[in-house]
Order: C-alpha cells, then structure tokens, then sequence
C-alpha cells in the first residue's frame, strides 16, 4: 500500500467520524502522524487537552503508553482511548515499578519518617502516579517542574522525584539546592547513594533517565563551542546536569519551540532535544541556522512506533465498532492518579 493511499485512508475515517473522534499528537511524533493531529502539544498541553475535550468517543492517542493513561484517567468513562501501537513504550517510565517504589519508600520512610513528599514526573505509568497521589504527592511535567517542586517544599521537608534523575536534578538546582543536599535512590541495588550527611538531604532522585536526551554530551558541547563559538545551545532539562550547565539555556519542549520561534533572523542554534522534533523546527525556520547538539542522534524509537499503517489501522477498527489497542487504567489505581495530575492541573 502506498503512502497516499494511507493517508486517504487517515483522512477517510477522520472525516466520517468528525468530532466524535479526537487526535492528539506529541511534538516527538513522526511528520507522518503529526500531520493528522487535531492538537499537538507537550505531555502538559496534551494533558490539559485530554481533560477538556468530553465531546470525543474516541481518542486516538500519537504519543506514547503514559500518555495515552494519562488521557483515559483524565477523560470521562463514556470516552476511550486507543494508542495505535501497543510496543510505543518509554523507557524511562519503565525504570519505576510499582514493586521498586514501595520498596524504595519504606526504606526512606525509616529513615525520614514522615518528612518527604513523592513527586513523580507524567513520563510515568499510571501506577506510579497512583502511588505518588496516595502518599499526598502530585505529577509534573517539564514545563512546571519548578512550580510543582517549590510547591511540594511548602507540604513536606525533602522530595522523592520520580522516575528521571536529570529532570529532578536540574529543576531543584535551579531552585537554588545544593547537589550536596541531593541524593540517587537506586532501584536495583535498593540503596540510597550520597556523600555527606543524611540529614540534609533534601532531594532523593530516582535514578531514572531518559535513553534518547542522555545522548547529548559535554564533548557534544566542547566540541561545538570550538568549531562554532556563535551558537546558541538549547537542551531539554531531561539531559545530564553538566550538559545543561555548560548549555546557554534549558527547557521544556515548549520553552524550546518558542525560544525558537522569536529568536531574530539569522541567528544560530543547536538544540539537545529528540529528533523528529529538531528536525521539524528546521523547516519551519529556514531564516535560522539550527542543527542537532548531537549529529549521530536517532528519534526516539518508541515514539516512532506510531506510524501511517498503524494509525491508519487503528482508526478503522474503531469506525468498524472492533477496536484494538483500549488503553484501560483500573478504577482504583485511576483514582489516585487522578489526585496527583489533579493536584498538578490546578498549578499549571
Ligand atoms: P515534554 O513534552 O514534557 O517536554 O516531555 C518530553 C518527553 O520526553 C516526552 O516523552
Ligand atoms: Fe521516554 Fe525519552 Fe522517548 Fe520521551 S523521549 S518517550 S522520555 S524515551
């Protein structure tokens, strides 16, 4: 089948089922799939969207597993969602389980007692959000990490933040913590990692990452600086914190697509971000030189699992009334994830 014939195909259903189908589209997703979005937007914006749209039956998810529970948690029971791909994991979210967490919160919880408030970032399974909402805490995304951060010091003494190290990291630094006030809580040694005193601990951060922004380096960095001393570096604040420090700024996908946007003409930019995404702001901004931080980056492979063939097969189904692929969280664990993104929505 050809690529036109695919699209026609997209375009077809989308058509036919009008409002009573809603496609919300991550910025990391393939131009392929992005260009059907209804919406595209970062894990906050497709959040906030999922929670506001009650018209549509069906939500068709280009974007990965966390996000398409995000949505079924945050919609009405009468509206379902489907991801077009049930292998769009994300590696990050699943450096956290349900089992390591408890875990990792009764040891810290024998030490802490009741001094510490879990924080988990929305690249999360829902079961993680779940536990996080039980114990008072809330999601955040990279776009409010500081605001949800700032607030979880005015609830409880120290933060656990979950599951990315290099998000927590960088958002408390900013916040003015000391590194030596931060400490790695490591799931699969079940130990905590730090140097100094544990009293003064504030910040225990899960030691999670995500695969596709740790590939930027400080060489990455070195090297640019020497062979283009005029260009401005922009990273996600997934990255490592050395690379975010020697970076000229840092942000959520947002941040970046907006730095960009109003940036004069004739400006020079590398960005540290995922690829689909570097590679579209490329084109949309011909007056700019922009490039990778990384020249040997790949997109992030999970989320380009969603691709033509499986939207296009997906969408059938449901006009066909035999869908695949429901994204179902259970009702007990979706109501205490419901109270963490709440308690995050309400900030944001
Ligand atoms: P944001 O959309 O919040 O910037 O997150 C980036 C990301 O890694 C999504 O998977
Ligand atoms: Fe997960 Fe990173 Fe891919 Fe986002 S970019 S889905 S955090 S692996």
């Amino acid at each position: 089948m050809t690529t036109e014939e695919l699209e026609e195909r997209v375009r077809g259903v989308k058509s036919r089922m009008g409002n009573r189908l809603f496609l919300p589209g991550h910025h990391y997703q393939k131009d392929e799939v992005i260009q059907f979005a209804d919406a595209r937007g970062d894990s906050l914006k497709l959040a906030q969207l999922s929670a506001e749209n009650q018209d549509a039956e069906a939500i068709v998810f280009c974007g990965v597993h966390f996000m398409a529970e995000t949505a079924d948690i945050l919609t009405q029971p009468n509206q379902h969602v489907y991801l077009p791909d049930m292998r769009a994991g994300c590696s990050m979210a699943d450096m956290a389980s349900l089992q390591q967490t408890e875990k990792a919160w009764s040891a810290l919880h024998s030490h802490f007692q009741d001094t510490i408030l879990p924080l988990t970032y929305v690249n999360s399974t829902a079961a993680i959000k779940s536990f996080v909402g039980k114990y008072g805490g809330a999601t955040v995304t990279s776009s409010n990490a500081q605001a949800m951060v700032e607030w979880a010091f005015t609830q409880k003494e120290r933060i656990l933040f979950l599951p990315d190290q290099h998000l927590g990291r960088n958002t408390a630094y900013d916040l003015g913590i000391p590194l030596e006030q931060m400490a790695v809580w490591d799931p699969l040694a079940e130990q905590l990692l730090y140097e100094g005193n544990i009293d003064e601990i504030r910040v225990i951060l899960w030691k999670g990452h995500c695969s596709v922004h740790e590939n930027f380096t400080v060489q990455n960095i070195e090297h640019l600086r020497e062979t283009e001393p005029d260009m401005n570096i922009i990273v996600h604040p997934e990255c490592r914190r050395e690379v975010v420090a020697l970076s000229d700024d840092s942000g959520s996908t947002n941040h970046i697509i907006q730095t960009i946007e109003s940036a004069p003409e004739g400006s020079s930019w590398a960005i540290g971000t995922e690829m689909n995404l570097v590679n579209r702001i490329i084109q949309e901004h011909p007056d700019k030189l922009i490039i990778s931080l990384n020249p040997n980056m790949c997109p992030c492979l999970t989320m380009n699992r969603i691709d033509l063939p499986h939207l296009a097969w997906c969408l059938e189904a449901i006009e066909n009334g035999e869908p695949h692929n429901l994204i179902h969280v259970e009702k007990d664990i979706g109501e205490y994830a419901k109270l963490a993104l709440d308690r995050m929505l309400i900030r944001a």
